[in-house]
């Protein structure tokens, strides 16, 4: 099946459940025109995480990768009255596109784009921030297995969390794959093989954006 239909069937579902929205378009048009890589969620992959969140309840929502804020004002949308999030970011200039984009998106009132190294700022969020109802992760794949375990301190019994890019044109099979984020996907889901706690699944995708996937988890006690 060529990617052409795949993208086409993005469009069509994306004309008809996604309305017309001038600050999403907005906010891609400007991440086009500052060089940040096209890399964001497709909006149908927007919508969902938006939904999900909606699904939780989520008052207080993590993101790791920000980019340019695309994915980030899809799931400030989804912020309960009074809620909050929080999106991690290494890169100074994609922060910078990010907080012009969610001020445009009116969203600057309850979002906070943090800059550095993820991991670093997860180790300093660790007892000093309430709990996430909703994590999304979509940095760099290569430290997915030191992101989920950095986000179990920071979550609660009932937390969902989203992994992005967990599939890559089916490359995660490859147990002899040299590619660093293949590895790193692999030790974090053969990690929450060992963690009985955690439910969770994979789901592989095709779209606008190839074929790729989505790991959701639930946190439990
Ligand atoms: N979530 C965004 C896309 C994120 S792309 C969206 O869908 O709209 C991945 C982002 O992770 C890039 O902006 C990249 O700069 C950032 N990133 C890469 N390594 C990182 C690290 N170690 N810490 C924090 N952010 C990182
Ligand atoms: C790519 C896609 C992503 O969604 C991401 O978060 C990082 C990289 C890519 O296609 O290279
Ligand atoms: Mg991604």
């Amino acid at each position: 099946m060529p990617e052409q239909v795949w993208s086409e069937v993005d469009d069509y579902f994306e004309q008809h459940l996604l309305p017309t929205d001038d600050v999403m378009r907005a906010t891609l048009e400007t991440n086009i025109a500052e060089n940040l890589p096209p890399i964001a969620v497709t909006p149908p992959q927007g919508k969902l995480l938006h939904l999900l969140a909606r699904a939780c309840g989520a008052r207080r929502i993590l993101e790791i990768g920000t980019l340019g804020g695309y994915s980030t004002i899809w799931l400030a949308r989804a912020l309960e009255p009074g809620g909050h999030l929080i999106t991690l970011e290494l890169d100074l200039h994609h922060a910078e596109v990010a907080r012009r984009n969610l001020a445009h998106a009116g969203m600057s009132d309850r979002v906070e784009v943090r800059v550095g190294r993820a991991a670093d700022l997860l180790d300093a969020m660790t007892g000093s921030v309430e709990p996430f109802d909703f994590i999304f992760v979509d940095a760099d794949k290569a430290s997915s297995d030191v992101y989920f375990k950095a986000i179990m301190p920071l979550s609660h019994p009932g937390t969902v969390v989203i992994i992005d890019n967990v599939v890559r044109d089916g490359k995660v099979a490859d147990a002899k794959s040299d590619n660093e984020d293949i590895q790193g996907i692999r030790r974090m889901t053969e990690w929450l093989a060992t963690q009985p706690t955690i439910s969770a699944t994979a789901i592989q995708t095709v779209g606008g954006k190839s074929y790729d996937g989505f790991l959701m988890a639930i946190i439990g006690t």
